[in-house]
């Protein structure tokens, strides 16, 4: 009889939690993964990535085809209507086949799926569903949720104020969205309803948008966001919201304190950032502490201080993102297998998926600075041919290199595919790369991946096309 049901427990089946049970399952582990969903894939699949992405590019097109570039391109269009509701089940069939494509994964690498909720008995047991579980190692990877703002009830079935996950689901497009957080989900989910008729206003407690990101993007973001339509009110908190009917108001004041003022809205939805999800693991029951922010902290191999626990994605530190999650789902099982498994996390991709998207990868230029001396390389979407030809000239390219070494430190960019863009930009500073050694690589043409080229080629002062 062996000592343990399986060799490897996953508790959730998130972006983190489901990689990390393939990666197990395929390096031979016995692998088991706990997720009281009714489907598989965390967050990102169900109410995150996925669903968001779904409706901003059903909304990109509505906005392209209403008063976009089409007429510019010589493609004339009928009136264009909305139909929410084909929208709405054109985002639940992708969400449906990506949920069921990891289910398919999970039969084919014979990882057991385990429905419901894990509770710790003592390391190496947990209670699921009421059956008692045992495995040799045991990886947490339950994820995170939404932050709640005291004095601003989120009720996602009445559809007035909601948080990401009921911004995702609302029957009719609101008139006034009122959006608390200039964050990546306010302006991602700010910019599908903008996009589909909504007057929206963003209220951040900061003096600019996207906290985390080089300050120069925040700035050009917050000029090309307010140019789309959307209201800012920079430096501001919401105090409190009432309901009446199918209204709600909301009293504002400056972050730094001052006088109030009310806004009126049909929707407000709040996103002022997510929380590791710890209750109900049972943690003190094998003695894990979390730190001051709620999280699990864990050394480089994602070992936690209880051996045979570890811990993966948005419950410990860093960048609450799916890619951040999957790497360390690899790393993780890697390790438990008896492998090495390494996440960089100096190399880790942000991007924001509005139109233009914004993006980044390393140090912003405040950080890099504070470090030591650096050059700068600078290119303008609008020199780049692509991104001209395709009316697409907004945004820029920032290279941000070690002065002495040469060596890159951060690249960041606004552009409409900066998303893809950056990828380059990680890939080389994960091998080390010079300014020079992107300067000097062919980089198709016409491309906007040229821009980080030239960008690079900026650094020593030398860009071609400005
Ligand atoms: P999660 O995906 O949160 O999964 C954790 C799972 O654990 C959940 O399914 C939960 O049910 C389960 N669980 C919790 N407790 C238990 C328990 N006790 N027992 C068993 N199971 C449990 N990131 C990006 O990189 N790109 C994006 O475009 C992006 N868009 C987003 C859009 C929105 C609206 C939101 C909300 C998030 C978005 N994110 C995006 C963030 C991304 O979704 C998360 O970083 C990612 O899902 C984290 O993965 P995870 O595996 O750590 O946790
Ligand atoms: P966030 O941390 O990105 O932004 C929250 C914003 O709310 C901050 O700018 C903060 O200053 C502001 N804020 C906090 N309290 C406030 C208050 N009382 N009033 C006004 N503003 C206030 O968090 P967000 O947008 O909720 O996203 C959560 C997480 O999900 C992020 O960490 C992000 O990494 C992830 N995500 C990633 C996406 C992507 O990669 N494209 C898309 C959506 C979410």
């Amino acid at each position: 009889m062996p000592e343990y049901t399986y060799d490897l427990l996953v508790i959730g089946a998130g972006p983190g939690g489901y990689v990390a049970a393939i990666r197990a399952a395929q390096l031979g582990l016995k692998v088991a993964c706990a997720e009281p969903r009714e489907t598989l894939g965390g967050t990102c699949l169900n109410v995150g990535c996925i669903p968001s992405k779904a409706l901003l590019h059903g909304s990109e097109l509505f906005e392209e085809a209403s008063h976009g570039t089409l007429a510019k391109f010589g493609v004339k269009t009928g009136k264009v209507e909305l139909d929410l509701a084909t929208l709405q089940s054109e985002k639940a069939s992708a969400v449906k086949e990506l949920t069921g494509g990891i289910e398919f994964l999970f039969k084919k690498n014979k990882v057991e799926w385990l429905k419901g909720a894990a509770t710790f008995k003592d390391a190496h047991s947990v209670d699921i569903a009421g059956k008692s579980v045992t495995a040799k190692n045991i990886v947490i990877a339950t994820g995170s949720s939404v932050t709640p703002l005291p004095g601003v009830e989120v009720d996602n079935d009445k559809g007035i104020i909601v948080d990401s996950t009921g911004a995702l689901t609302l029957a009719k497009v609101p008139q006034h969205l009122v959006v608390i957080g200039g964050g990546v989900i306010g302006l991602e989910l700010g910019s599908v309803w903008r996009r589909l008729g909504a007057k929206v206003t963003v209220v951040e407690f900061l003096d600019a948008l996207l906290p985390g990101m080089d300050g120069e993007v925040r700035k050009e973001a917050a000029k090309i966001f307010r140019k789309q339509g959307m209201e800012l009110k920079l430096g501001a908190k919401v105090t409190g919201a009432t309901v009446k009917g199918k209204k709600a108001t909301l009293t504002l004041e400056p972050s730094a304190g001052g006088a109030s003022e009310t806004l009126e809205a049909d929707c407000v939805l709040v996103a002022i950032g997510r929380r590791p999800n710890t209750e109900g693991l049972g943690l003190a029951n094998i003695g894990l502490e979390l730190n001051p922010r709620g999280q699990i902290e864990t050394d480089h191999s994602f070992a936690t201080q209880v051996p045979g626990v570890w811990a993966i994605g948005d419950v410990i530190p860093g960048p609450m993102l799916a890619h951040k999650a999957e790497d360390e789902g690899i790393a993780v099982a890697e390790n438990i297998a008896g492998l090495i498994g390494i996440v960089n996390h100096d190399v880790i991709p942000g991007v924001v998926y509005t139109m233009p998207e914004v993006a980044g990868v390393g140090l912003t230029e405040e950080a890099a600075r504070e470090r030591g001396e650096i050059k700068i390389g600078k290119f303008p979407m609008m020199a780049n041919s692509r991104a001209k030809t395709n009316r697409e000239g907004e945004g820029f390219v920032k290279v941000i290199a070690d002065a002495a070494s040469d060596r890159v430190l951060g690249v960041w960019c606004i552009a409409s595919v900066a998303g893809t863009m950056i990828a380059e930009a990680a890939l080389g500073m994960e091998f080390g790369a010079t300014s020079e050694d992107i300067a000097y690589t062919c980089h198709a043409h016409p491309t906007h991946s040229e821009a980080i080229k030239e960008a690079a080629m900026a650094v020593s002062g030398k860009p071609i096309h400005i």
